[in-house]
């Protein structure tokens, strides 16, 4: 597994790239779609909560960054209709994708298994593994009209190695790890798209402090601090990197 935290990025990295970021509106999303218009990218930011969203895109107008698009979207509810609807969308506006980062998520609870309420394990391989293979399914298309075609799926140290009480959340990240491996294979002789798994580490967000309430959260890095990794793998530096296990942080902040 390899960290790219010291990578220096060129500041015209992701110029022209149209990449589509999940989970825009908040915690590591945010800074990755800041962070790749920062670097030139149009981004598509999507996400459940329009408000948060829209100041995501104010933030990258502000900054002079290339106009940013707004795609409200919440994968609990949305239906295929909904990922071939935005396919559509996304191709009228855009022609084609260059990137997506798979990053909204969800919890679910930390707690023995045999406690673990049923409708919940299903709302979370909902969100963060069913959804996001069915919106790729419909965004294949657009994919492969890239020249350069980064797919990025989040995972997490428990989605690598199964941990007491981590019960949906871990199952959700190995079968994004599993679907990774899956796609991979099936795109590499394409030579154009490639689809790897990135984990953050632990780092400050909502959901860190949801599963470590207890955490001194000044002893982890911020989402801004672990961009060099994304933006690696998002950019041109990384082509030829097909199927692979990324770590955004040294494994010790796991
Ligand atoms: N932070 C860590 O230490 C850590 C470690 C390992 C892996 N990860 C992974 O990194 C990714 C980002 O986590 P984070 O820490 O930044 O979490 P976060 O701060 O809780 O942000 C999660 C994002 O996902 C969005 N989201 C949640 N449910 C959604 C739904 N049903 N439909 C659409 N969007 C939805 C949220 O939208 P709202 O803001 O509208 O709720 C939010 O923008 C996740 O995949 C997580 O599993 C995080």
């Amino acid at each position: 597994m390899t960290c790219k935290i010291d990578y220096q990025p060129a500041a015209d990295l992701l110029d022209g790239r149209i990449i589509l970021v999940t989970g825009a509106g908040d915690g590591i999303g945010r800074a990755a779609a800041l962070t790749f218009a920062d670097h030139g990218a149009t981004v598509v930011l999507l996400g459940r909560t329009i408000s948060k969203l829209e100041k995501v895109y104010d933030e990258i107008e502000a900054a002079g960054g290339p106009q940013p698009a707004i795609f409200p979207l919440n994968f609990e509810g949305a239906t295929l209709k909904d990922y071939h609807d935005m396919a559509e969308t996304l191709d009228k506006a855009f022609g084609r994708l260059d990137g997506i980062l798979h990053n909204a998520g969800i919890l679910g609870r930390i707690t023995l298994f045999e406690q673990y309420n049923p409708e919940l394990w299903e709302q979370v391989m909902q969100v963060n593994i069913n959804g996001p293979i069915w919106m790729t399914q419909a965004l294949m298309p657009l994919l492969k009209r890239s020249t350069d075609a980064s797919v990025i799926f989040t995972s997490s140290s428990v989605g690598r190695r199964g941990r007491a009480y981590w019960g949906a959340y871990a199952v959700s990240k190995f079968a994004t790890e599993g679907f990774v491996e899956v796609l991979a294979d099936e795109v590499e002789h394409l030579g154009s798209v490639r689809v790897n798994s990135l984990n953050p580490g632990g780092t400050r967000t909502a959901m860190r402090k949801a599963a470590y309430p207890g955490e001194n959260e000044m002893t982890l890095r911020t989402p801004e601090e672990i961009m060099p990794t994304y933006l690696w793998l998002m950019g041109p530096d990384s082509r030829g990197h097909n199927g692979e296990k990324f770590d955004a942080q040294p494994p010790k902040h796991g």
